[in-house]
């Protein structure tokens, strides 16, 4: 066996969640960075040479080491096609309203993610994080040969436990209160509602004491400076955060994203299938309020059925049409500088880190 790399261990103990559709930029990992944190660009939903110029250009822009996120799943269920048949005839007045036309699914859809593996195989980052599935043993293994660490997003403390049988260097604690999606291993299931604390101690005591432990990043609503010192005691080593960054001047957040976060008629997040199939944690949009209680569980399908709705959304500037991802702190997030968000996080002083080590 390898040994395994170390994983991300910035300064502050921050890292930048990778936001598929838009919101992760190179220039918002290397601000973060800049700071003293650290994070992840999404590959999720990229293609394999989008992904490689995204490296590219945060290398360019940062000397410091950030990792990579992939979605990781299983084929969809070919026995929802009658219900994401129905849900397309359903869906059919709002595609209708912006002039679009239903697209062809793709049942065999993975995401092209065994290609994008390759990719950092052969030109490593320091860290690949997964998301709605675990690695398995031999690729954690080929990463860690590459001299990569290994993260895997868990909802729930038997997710955790697999992961850490599997040989992972990082789990992603992922709470009820986290925008986008649940990091739940299948698409049928529905998440728990445990909050990130709860998760983060229950996780901690299904670990136990068996070495080696990864370590734990807690991710989900996390808003302030007291929320990351309170995780950090429940057993983190760090935080991921999303929301927080999606307003700020470095993420590529689409304007009409960036509009429903910021629109006063809209008071709550909401879990929902609607945009994708999968559970994900956004706004409560008109498209949302219309739609949750019909979608069916089917990723990667439903989200492929929205995707030319969401686009011609986004070129509208219609915000109730576009998946608004959000975790519950979202009316906490604010237009500025990355940084600032990193500073308004750091713990003081940074437990257990150097300082002055940036
Ligand atoms: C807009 C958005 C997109 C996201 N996309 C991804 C993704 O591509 N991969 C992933 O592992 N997590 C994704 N997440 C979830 C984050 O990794 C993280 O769990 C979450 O942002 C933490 O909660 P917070 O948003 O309350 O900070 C996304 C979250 C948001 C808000």
């Amino acid at each position: 066996m390898s040994p395994a790399p170390a994983p991300l261990a910035p300064p502050v103990p921050v890292l930048v969640a990778p936001m598929a559709g838009g919101p992760s930029t190179p220039e918002l990992v290397a601000a973060v960075a800049g700071a003293g944190g650290s994070g992840y660009l999404s590959g999720g939903n990229l293609t394999p040479e989008a992904l490689a110029d995204q490296i590219a250009r945060t290398r360019e822009l940062t000397d410091r080491p950030f990792g990579v996120n992939l979605f990781w799943y299983e084929p969809a269920e070919p026995a929802a096609r009658a219900a994401v048949q129905e849900y397309a005839e359903l869906l059919a007045p709002e595609l209708a309203a912006l002039d679009v036309t239903a697209p062809e699914l793709d049942w065999e859809d993975l995401d092209r993610a065994s290609e994008k593996l390759d990719l950092l195989l052969s030109d490593p980052v320091a860290e690949v994080s997964f998301t709605f599935g675990l690695p398995g043993p031999e690729v954690v293994e080929r990463l860690h040969a590459a001299g990569t660490a290994v993260a895997a997003t868990v909802a729930d403390h038997h997710a955790a436990r697999c992961a850490a049988t599997q040989g992972v260097d990082r789990l992603c604690v992922q709470g009820a209160e986290a925008g986008g999606h649940r990091g739940t291993l299948t698409t049928g299931e529905e998440p728990n509602r445990l909050t990130t604390t709860q998760l983060v101690q229950q996780v901690v005591r299904a670990l136990g004491p068996t070495a080696p432990v990864p370590l734990i990043t807690a991710a989900g609503g996390v808003t302030d400076r007291a929320e990351v010192e309170a995780l950090l005691t429940a057993g983190a080593e760090s935080v991921q955060v999303g929301t927080l960054f999606l307003l700020t001047d470095e993420a590529g957040t689409s304007t009409a994203h960036a509009a429903a976060l910021q629109d006063p008629e809209i008071t709550e997040t909401v879990v929902t299938r609607a945009f994708s199939g999968r559970p994900a944690r956004g706004l409560r949009s008109r498209f949302v309020a219309a739609h949750d209680a019909h979608a069916p569980a089917a990723y990667p399908t439903v989200n492929q059925l929205t995707r030319p709705l969401r686009t011609a959304a986004a070129r509208a500037g219609d915000h109730h049409r576009v998946s608004a991802w959000a975790g519950t702190g979202w009316r906490q997030a604010r237009p500025g500088p990355a940084a600032g968000v990193v500073e308004a996080l750091t713990p003081t002083p940074a437990p257990g880190r150097p300082s002055g080590s940036r």
